[in-house]
């Protein structure tokens, strides 16, 4: 025979009792704690009033007893407890806007910038000059001195600074990679510094690069090198797009350390990728990063368009010698800019550039 305790359970969860109250007033019943609140749960479903039970409930049942009966009033009170709703999101926006304004206000990068040579008669050289990679054992450190003495002696010369001047292995992947530095960190940015401070009369400006820039950003949201760059030059912490006037002709140029994109059979496909896409009203577009030099003249559409990626000194570099190519090339192709008619000429070389416009130059470029 089922015996049915539902009607003797149910009244005393509707009296208020507890499981454990009703099991001590009744022994006999053999109910379970489950039973019990399953129970509770089908009065509450069925929409009976459940008594709160349990020291909480009773206690929250009792001050609204309390109140209802008018022995309980609201109190007053004061409490330096904090309201958060009373901030809306339209006073985060001011706050927020003017922190924008003053980080704008407070930073040296550009996007955009024009350069002119208003009084100049005769064409000058555009050098994009990058992969250095100066305190790296492997860069070619004979080639850099040399280099430098040409571009100080030139003055019709002006170099656009592309990025990895220093090698700043600091990403940490490995002991190889950080011990091939001949000098720290430290030395590598004083090294560069010294340098920029001579060239600094050449130099028409500067863009961002991953061995230094992202690297130091990477490792401490700051980098040394892209302050000292911005400080001094045009600097841009991502693409820039630099206009050059020189004279009457105004040459529209697009710089960054490296473009999207990549071909293993053109090393200016990321540059011609960005003015099809992107800088679409600029002519000339030019990067580093690839160490590989390439240099292209060509029609797109109505345009003629040069497309520049810049070689490397960093010509021992066993990364470059394990994963894809036995040869580096230090070679930087320039840029002829004319003042007096439109027109851009693209040279290999500063020796080529030296020998087509004034006679053969020194060999070893
Ligand atoms: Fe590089
Ligand atoms: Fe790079």
């Amino acid at each position: 025979m089922t015996i049915d305790f539902s009607a003797v359970v149910d009244q005393a969860i509707m009296s208020g009792l507890t499981y454990e109250q009703l099991c001590s007033q009744q022994p006999d019943l053999k109910i379970t704690r489950n039973y019990f609140h399953d129970r509770r749960y089908r009065l509450h479903k069925r929409g009976e009033a459940v008594p709160y039970y349990g020291d909480e409930r009773a206690a929250k049942a009792a001050n609204e007893q309390a109140r209802g009966a008018g022995v309980l009033t609201a109190p007053s009170f004061t409490t330096d407890k904090k309201d958060g709703d009373e901030v809306s999101w339209r006073e985060w926006c001011d706050w927020m806007e003017s922190g924008q304004e003053l980080r704008h206000e407070a930073s040296y990068s550009q996007d955009a910038a024009h350069i002119e040579f208003p009084d100049v008669t005769r064409p000058i050289c555009v050098l994009p000059f990058s992969d250095t990679h100066m305190g790296a054992w492997s860069a070619d450190v004979r080639a850099f001195r040399q280099m430098t003495e040409e571009i100080l002696s030139e003055p019709d010369l002006y170099l656009l600074l592309v990025g990895d001047l220093a090698e700043m292995a600091i990403r940490l992947r490995g002991v190889g990679e950080v011990t091939n530095q001949m000098i720290p960190p430290e030395l590598q940015m004083r090294f560069v510094e010294s340098w920029l401070q001579e060239v600094e009369p050449h130099v028409l400006a500067a863009v961002w690069d991953n061995h230094a820039t992202t690297r130091e950003e990477g490792a401490s949201g700051y980098s040394r090198m892209a302050d000292m760059l911005k400080r001094k030059f045009i600097y841009s912490d991502g693409i820039q797009h630099l206009d050059v006037t020189v004279a009457t002709q105004t040459y529209k140029l697009a710089v960054s350390h490296r473009f999207r994109g990549a071909s293993m059979l053109d090393p200016t496909y990321a540059q011609k990728r960005y003015m099809r896409f992107e800088g679409v009203d600029r002519e000339a577009c030019i990067q580093g990063d690839t160490h590989v030099p390439g240099m292209s003249k060509y029609t797109d559409g109505s345009m003629t368009r040069v497309a520049i990626n810049a070689g490397t000194l960093h010509t021992k570099s066993l990364y470059a010698r394990r994963f894809f190519s036995l040869y580096s090339h230090p070679d930087f192709p320039c840029l002829q800019l004319f003042p007096d008619r439109h027109m851009i000429v693209p040279y290999w070389n500063l020796n080529e550039w030296r020998s087509a416009t004034k006679g053969a130059g020194p060999q070893g470029d």
